[in-house]
């Protein structure tokens, strides 16, 4: 590997890297998922597209811009946005949102779904699966018998292979152990490796699709629930904006959002979300 420098290289390494080809990308990401890159990023975008570069054979970032913008390019454009995505996610992750929803939000949802209703939850942004899945143990922490009534909960995300990851739903023990014991024994299977399994009851409550946030949503019903959590901070604020306003539409009278640690609801849909503790926010009963 000869690292080369100069010639309007934004990082020195393997392949020359310039403003244009840094800007050409960001374009691209953001045209593609809404999301913003800094020019900050420069390091990160070169790591992480190097790999694709080598896979792809291609000799430059030049090569790798007039691919993702071609015509043939629908592929590698999801490729490199899956890339450049931030998977982090953790189960049980900012644990006060689970503690709203098994001691605020689930005992009017669990006293309507026992009564026949319907009950729908939303993770806008799952990733590999474990909020979906803490949100399923914590639905069956108050109504045991969810799986068999009509309570579901939606999870998707823009990246296929989170997707995949999160329906095969097999993760390690030390991943599940901020999950509370005694649920994540009960509703996970042992699986090969050491792993663990999402079991039946799981993977009926749970469903995955690939859904970008600032695409198409084919979904008809409306939301009482939604975690829409760590994903609008990687947008610019007009579609952070943008995102809240599509949401409060899909949500029923009085349904909960829980977003980000570092996230804030604001634009149009500020005035019809009241915040209702830590990052929590209720649909006004008028909107
Ligand atoms: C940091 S993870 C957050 C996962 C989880 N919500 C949590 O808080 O643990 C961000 C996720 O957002 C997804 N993502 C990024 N842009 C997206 C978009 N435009 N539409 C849907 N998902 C997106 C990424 O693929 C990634 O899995």
């Amino acid at each position: 590997m000869t690292a080369v420098a100069g010639r309007g290289s934004l990082v020195e390494g393997e392949f020359v890297f310039t403003a244009e080809d840094f800007s050409q990308i960001a374009q691209m990401l953001h045209a593609h998922a809404g999301i913003a890159l800094s020019e900050g990023k420069a390091a990160l975008v070169y790591s992480r597209l190097a790999k694709r570069l080598r896979v792809l054979g291609l000799r430059s970032f030049r090569d790798y811009c007039a691919l993702i913008e071609g015509v043939d390019g629908v592929d590698e454009r999801q490729k490199m946005t899956a890339a450049l995505t931030t998977n982090v996610t953790r189960f049980y992750r900012e644990p006060h949102h689970f503690d709203d929803l098994r001691d605020r939000v689930m005992p009017a949802l669990a006293e309507r779904a026992r009564a026949g209703g319907r009950v729908r939850l939303w993770s806008a942004a799952c990733s590999n699966g474990q909020e979906p899945y803490s949100m399923a143990l914590t639905v069956l922490s108050v109504l045991p018998e969810a799986a068999d009534l009509d309570v579901r909960i939606l999870a998707t995300d823009i990246d296929p292979n989170m997707v995949a990851q999160g329906a095969d739903g097999a993760y390690s023990e030390e991943a599940l152990e901020p999950a509370p014991a005694v649920l994540w024994r009960r509703y996970f299977d042992r699986a090969e490796g050491g792993r663990w399994r999402a079991g039946a009851q799981l993977k009926r409550l749970v469903a995955f699709r690939e859904l970008n946030l600032i695409g198409h949503w084919p979904m008809k019903g409306r939301f009482d629930v939604i975690f829409c959590r760590n994903v609008v901070i990687y947008f610019d604020e007009r579609t952070q904006e943008r995102v809240w306003t599509r949401f409060t539409p899909v949500m029923t009278p009085g349904a909960t959002l829980y977003i980000g640690h570092s996230e804030r609801v604001t634009g149009p849909a500020a005035s019809q979300l009241q915040t209702s503790g830590l990052t929590t926010y209720r649909l006004g009963a008028g909107a």
